[in-house]
């Protein structure tokens, strides 16, 4: 039999390169977080299949064609997160955070699973960070979320961002646009694509987002959502709009933008890299204000605004653009080189001692030639490699030898790593 497995579709193996580009982010993310107050939370890969039908929307894509689900031996309905706001809000109410001072502010960084299409920036498990405050209804929020979020990828050497900004009003704003609409694509819906035909009497907004050329056509003469906004969200929208000002954030109003997500009230927003490349991978970072999801989930009455950013989009441009981000713990300083049995056994303890004083080594304890173990040192490209021969070995003694100039000095075996601590100039 020849079997032959392979990753499933859409899902990849993630090596070592893309972890330093990923812990790369990361490491921005946990910056910005610190910076902003937020505390870290990991929800659970797989949640209640009902969080996301009543969260992210029975009508979305995410829950009609996109959800990994299962029914579990003790009979759950178990689905791998597709995304992390209904999670994040499951937790709170759960762990009685509506009883802490507000904004709970909270962020995230893992794994996420849609069966979509897989293409350019467009996988079946992902990774997402996001960061979600909940407990605050003023915009004041708002802007700070997109300001966390244009900081990160600042943060990471992006330059040409577009923020992408709409209002899509509160329940009631929605289902008067929502009447608007419909009667608008009525008498249009011959020109729409099938799925959007479909999508006119569940989920019309839907239908803004669609990416088939003719929708967007029809799309353009539609009512915009902006003309209504109550006069509560109409001024919540305008405030946002002069925080941004306020702080020098770039912005762009695009009154079709609506977001796939069923749970949005108020604000939606998109950041992107405005550039060929970065419209092909699509956002990398959308979010917005969610202010009914803490009720629809069964806690009191919450406001609540955050957003998440695809980190796999992030990293592949990352990649093209700067040299592969290697952490300072992970560079080789010194070689252990060893020649006969004696310097072999000697090495183990020896490498031990360099390893919990901090000084990374490299060695090839498996190797027996000094010229082997030498070529990969040179490869290594170490300041120091010091070699314990025999003689040395019985000596308790060990040759430190300067890479650069071949300059060698005896030390004494115990003082060797003071000695190279000093020459690297670590504290002691
Ligand atoms: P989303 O727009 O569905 O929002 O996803 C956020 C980001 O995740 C996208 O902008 C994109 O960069 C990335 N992403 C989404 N799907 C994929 C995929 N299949 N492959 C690669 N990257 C992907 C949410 O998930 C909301 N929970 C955001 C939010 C948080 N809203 C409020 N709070």
């Amino acid at each position: 039999m020849n079997l032959k497995f392979q990753t499933p579709t859409g899902m990849h193996d993630l090596f070592q390169e893309e972890w330093d580009y990923f812990d790369k982010v990361k490491k921005a993310c946990s910056h910005m977080a610190d910076s902003y107050e937020f505390t870290r939370i990991e929800t659970p890969i797989l949640e209640d299949t009902a969080i996301f039908e009543k969260g992210t929307g029975a009508n979305t894509d995410i829950v009609e064609k996109e959800m990994y689900s299962l029914t579990s031996k003790g009979g759950d309905r178990l689905t791998l997160r597709p995304e992390g706001t209904p999670g994040v809000v499951r937790s709170y109410i759960q762990n009685g955070m509506q009883n802490q001072p507000k904004p709970v502010k909270l962020w995230y960084f893992g794994p996420f699973f849609r069966h979509e299409r897989p293409q350019a920036g467009r996988f079946r498990q992902f990774h997402q960070f996001g960061f979600e405050s909940l407990g605050v209804a003023d915009p004041i929020i708002d802007a700070e979320i997109i300001q966390i979020f244009y900081n990160i990828l600042k943060e990471l050497g992006f330059k040409n961002l577009l923020v992408e900004i709409n209002s899509t009003g509160d329940s009631q704003c929605k289902a008067n646009y929502r009447k608007a609409l419909m009667g608008y694509l009525r008498s249009r819906q011959t020109g729409l694509c099938t799925d959007c035909k479909r999508r006119i009497k569940k989920n019309p907004l839907r239908i803004l987002d669609c990416k088939e050329e003719k929708c967007q056509r029809i799309k353009k003469g539609a009512p915009q959502i902006v003309d209504h906004l109550c006069k509560e969200c109409h001024d919540h929208f305008k405030n946002l709009l002069e925080f941004l000002d306020e702080k020098g954030l770039p912005y762009n109003l695009n009154p079709y933008l609506v977001r796939g997500l069923d749970y949005y009230t108020k604000t939606v927003f998109e950041i992107y890299e405005d550039t060929e490349d970065g419209k092909q991978i699509g956002a990398l970072a959308g979010g917005g204000r969610y202010d009914d999801l803490v009720k629809m989930l069964g806690g009191k009455p919450t406001p609540a605004c955050g957003a998440a950013a695809g980190v796999e989009r992030i990293a592949a441009i990352l990649k093209q653009r700067m040299k592969r981000p290697i952490s300072k713990e992970k560079i080789t300083e010194v070689f252990l080189a060893q020649v006969g049995e004696i310097a072999k056994k000697k090495s183990l303890k020896l490498f031990e001692e360099f390893r919990e004083a901090g000084v990374k080594v490299g060695e090839a304890l498996h190797k027996d030639s000094l010229s082997a173990q030498l070529k990969i040192a040179d490869r290594l490209d170490v300041k120091f490699v010091l070699i314990l021969g025999q003689k040395e070995a019985i000596d308790e003694q060990v040759i430190i030898r300067e890479m650069k100039t071949g300059n060698q000095d005896v030390v004494d075996l115990k003082k060797a790593v003071n000695e190279i601590k000093k020459r690297l100039k670590k504290s002691i």
